[in-house]
């Protein structure tokens, strides 16, 4: 099991357990993250699970596909560096210990 927490816009700190193989942004559903929609389920197609994933590990984790780039100028909240759809992240040990923020307006 990997440990995953989720900021929150308030600050709020959500911690989960993240199975591995899920994506990041199953794991936010099933431990009713605000802000988490994913209207597509997981498609890809909808930009209503965006996360930024802060410092070094966005640099450690599977690079964003020319889709999933193309897609995250959808958010309602503004792109960041570390943006990522969090349909597209699946839970591996490289996910363990991370924190996962959530941005406003999603
Ligand atoms: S759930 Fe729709 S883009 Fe991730």
């Amino acid at each position: 099991m990997t440990d995953v927490t989720f900021i929150l816009p308030d600050g709020t700190r959500r911690s989960c357990i993240a199975p591995e193989g899920l994506s990041l942004m199953e794991v936010a559903l099933q431990n009713s993250v605000s802000g988490i929609i994913a209207e597509c389920n997981g498609a890809a197609a909808c930009a209503t699970c965006h996360v930024i994933v802060d410092g070094s590990l966005a640099g450690s984790l599977d690079p964003v596909s020319e889709h999933e780039n193309d897609m995250l100028d959808f958010t309602a909240a503004a792109r960041e560096p570390g943006s990522r759809l969090s349909c597209q992240i699946r839970v591996d040990a490289r996910l363990d210990g991370a924190t996962i923020r959530v941005p406003a307006e999603t």
